[in-house]
């Protein structure tokens, strides 16, 4: 069954988009005088996202800024659309994959075959702040889930939009090509740290229980780094490897492993 696309407004002027999946969801802030978008979906979400943004007197044009949570192609793929009228920002290290199309991080190509590249336009920084006049949204690099992942703090109504970083209940959205589990956890622990009373996702229901959520997804990420310790202690990690390195042409053999393919040929 279908999820019934709908557009729900959570705060004076705050408003997430829902969508098919696998597309992410949008947020809508409209500013004072500027709009912002929070992630657009993937591609074909555009005709929709269009609907939805009409419904609140809006056309894609009068979008002035998308601030891209992450790299990944269910957050950015309709972002094209917008791409003559409104700015484009992401995080440096997400920036620099959207410019490069780094398709083994973005997976565009595969999942979104209406995809069209997408730019950035703005490389951001931990710390930057947007202010909009009536909200203020901070940018905190949150890496883990990729490389390039931000969240958006909003200070002044304790507001979190989390991209794929932290869903309800305390969901990780898995570690992927770029992402690291350690990283992963460095970030809760500072998000845990911060005074929150919702989470906005890009995926599921929105949190009331932030601390709780973000506490579980913490212990989450601990268990994932025992799992993966207990398996690389379960490999023959030392041959695994071994044939991993072989693979990159210009890495050099171990000196013992090279003597003994030398005396293997005589
Ligand atoms: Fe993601």
């Amino acid at each position: 069954m279908k999820a019934k696309k709908q557009i729900v407004e959570l705060r004076p002027d705050i408003y997430q988009i829902r969508v098919d999946r696998p597309g992410s969801h949008v947020y809508l802030i409209k500013g004072e005088a500027k709009n912002v978008l929070i992630d657009t979906g993937i591609a074909a979400n555009f005709p929709n996202l269009k609907d939805r943004l009409k419904e609140v007197k809006l056309q894609p044009e009068d979008i002035h800024l998308i601030i891209l949570t992450h790299e990944h192609f269910d957050h950015i793929g309709a972002s094209s659309f917008f791409f003559n009228t409104a700015a484009l920002a992401a995080h440096r290290l997400a920036a620099n994959k959207i410019q490069l199309q780094d398709e083994f991080v973005m997976m565009s190509k595969y999942f979104d075959r209406l995809a069209k590249p997408v730019r950035a336009d703005i490389y951001l920084e931990g710390d930057t702040m947007i202010d909009l006049g009536n909200y203020r949204l901070q940018i905190m690099h949150t890496p883990g889930h990729t490389s390039g992942c931000i969240c958006l703090y909003e200070p002044d109504h304790k507001l979190l939009f989390t991209g794929d970083t932290v869903l309800a209940d305390g969901i990780l959205s898995g570690v992927f090509a770029s992402g690291s589990i350690s990283d992963y956890h460095m970030t809760l622990q500072r998000l845990s740290g911060l005074r929150t009373e919702n989470l906005y996702p890009g995926h599921g229901r929105i949190s009331t229980s932030p601390e709780r959520d973000i506490q579980k997804a913490l212990e989450e990420t601990r268990s994932l780094l025992d799992d993966s310790r207990m398996l690389f202690e379960a490999l023959d990690t030392k041959a695994t490897f071994e044939r991993l390195f072989l693979s990159w042409r210009r890495f050099p053999l171990p000196p013992e492993k090279k003597r003994k393919d030398e005396d293997n040929k005589t």
